[in-house]
């Protein structure tokens, strides 16, 4: 196997730097950090969990506010009422962008306020004691999730604060979040997050990596996510991560979603294999709808239930669930709990019933197999062989190609839209590498829909699919 860890003087130097941009940055003793990770109990440690669980599918909410004693009531309803397997700890947009100042300014405000003025929990301000507090308080394994570009401080951090597991990659952390970092910087900083779990690792304490598979969560084709998902998976692996789980957002029809996520860990599996690495702990990762949500409360329940339904039948390790509120903003902790209760509902009546695996599923699951090999074949040209060239190149070259993001490192050619079941297909694939074959599937399918609706297949259907779900419907289909 091709050696691209981190050379170990290379991560020292910037350790340095890291642990010095931020006077919290200071209490991060390594050694002191890994003795405290050792002594944690096993039921508070991700990777652990996961693998106990064993065909179980958890359940995991997104929460986070600006003070620590809130921060810790909110988990620990999370938890009780809740009833989640596994806790977040979503980190504001500040924080998020290093700008840790304004994150202090946002603290103060909220003590002022006597409620949370930021977006999530500022882990960086409040330091390893801050972040130690919460993670003692519950008994769940808790992560860090969030959609930070440059996240080796917030990593170094959170922990040493007894988190063990940290979402995010150098490409999914930055295409969908930034406009102008470019690639080759994010997927560089992620080497050194990589490296920091692989370092704890090599002494004995799994931390859980997961990549965020939904990417801008925008009518995003299963191969696009589960390409990016084995690229960020290999640089992790690189690094001497262990404990890996791959995301995939709800697309919307079932068969596909289920597919797609059968495709995931098999072409992930294999890939990872082909590249030299085995014994990692694969599991999978199911978002529900991560796309515009109805305001009204029941309707967003039936979204959240077929993302449950959808997460069972698929096999799912884990499902990241959605609330009541989605439509308005941040949830209130009782809208949160409703979202995980109707979810665990969903579930136990699921749990007893055979796993779906239809004619359709076999099918879809072919075509995403061979549009992902596609894809990375030519990513790997690209990048002779390195995950990370590869993908920097790839993206230069739109040969990955992600819709609606914001960043000017992504070609943002390919035009998505829904077929006429609802499954997500590519009108216009604009540098993705498919064959002929694939091309005329993607198009053949959508003729289907044009024939439908009358109309010919159009830019608007790309705006009426956007929308459609928040307005009842999976295909925007004209009045
Ligand atoms: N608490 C709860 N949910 C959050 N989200 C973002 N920040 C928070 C927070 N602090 C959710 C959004 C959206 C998803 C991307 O994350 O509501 O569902």
């Amino acid at each position: 196997m091709h050696d691209r860890g981190l050379a170990p003087r290379d991560f020292q130097v910037a350790r340095q730097e890291v642990l010095s941009s931020w006077p919290t940055g200071a209490a991060v003793d390594i050694e002191e950090a890994m003795r405290y990770q050792r002594a944690m109990p096993v039921g508070r440690r991700f990777a652990e969990s996961l693998a106990a669980a064993r065909g179980r599918l958890l359940v995991q909410p997104r929460a986070g506010v600006a003070l620590i004693e809130e921060h810790i009531r909110l988990l620990k309803y999370l938890e009780t009422e809740g009833e989640a397997d596994l806790l977040p700890t979503t980190i504001d947009a500040y924080t998020r962008q290093n700008r840790y100042a304004e994150a202090a300014r946002g603290i103060e405000k909220s003590v002022n306020a006597g409620t949370s003025m930021l977006n999530g929990f500022p882990a960086v301000n409040h330091g390893v004691e801050g972040c130690r507090r919460v993670t003692e308080s519950v008994s769940r394994p808790v992560q860090v999730r969030h959609g930070t570009p440059d996240a080796r401080l917030l990593a170094e951090i959170t922990l040493a604060g007894g988190f063990t597991s940290f979402e995010g990659g150098g490409i999914s952390y930055n295409i969908p979040y930034t406009k102008n970092v470019p690639l080759r910087k994010s997927i560089a900083d992620w080497k050194y997050v990589d490296r920091l779990c692989g370092l704890y690792e090599e002494n004995g304490i799994s931390i859980n990596r997961e990549p965020f598979g939904p990417l801008t969560g925008t009518l995003v084709p299963p191969c696009v996510s589960i390409a990016v998902g084995i690229l960020e998976g290999l640089l992790a692996l690189e690094q001497g991560v262990h404990s890996l789980t791959l995301g995939y957002g709800q697309g919307g029809n079932m068969a596909q979603d289920i597919a797609a996520m059968h495709a995931l860990r098999e072409l992930a599996d294999g890939y990872f294999r082909q590249a030299g690495h085995d014994g990692f702990d694969l599991t999978v990762v199911f978002h529900q709808w991560m796309g515009g949500f109805p305001e009204d409360e029941s309707r967003a329940f039936s979204i959240i239930c077929l993302g449950a339904a959808v997460a069972c039948l698929g096999g799912a390790d884990k499902v990241i669930v959605k609330t009541p509120h989605e439509a308005m903003g941040i949830p209130t902790r009782e809208a949160n709990a409703q979202g995980l209760k109707a979810t665990r509902q969903l579930i136990n009546m699921l749990s007893d019933q055979e796993k779906l695996d239809t004619e359709t599923v076999r099918q879809e699951k072919g075509i995403i197999g061979r549009e992902v090999d596609c894809i990375l074949k030519k990513t790997f040209e690209l990048g002779r062989g390195d995950p990370a060239e590869g993908a920097a190149a790839a993206f230069e070259a739109g040969v990955i190609d992600v819709p609606f993001a914001p960043s000017i490192h992504n070609r943002g050619r390919i035009l998505p839209m829904r077929d006429d079941e609802g499954a997500i297909r590519i009108f216009n694939r604009g540098s993705l590498p498919f064959d002929e074959d694939l091309a005329a599937f993607h198009g053949e399918r959508l003729a289907v829909r044009a024939r439908t609706e009358g109309r010919a297949v159009s830019f608007q259907m790309v705006t009426d699919d956007i929308y459609a779900i928040s307005k009842g419907r999976l295909v925007g289909r004209p009045k």
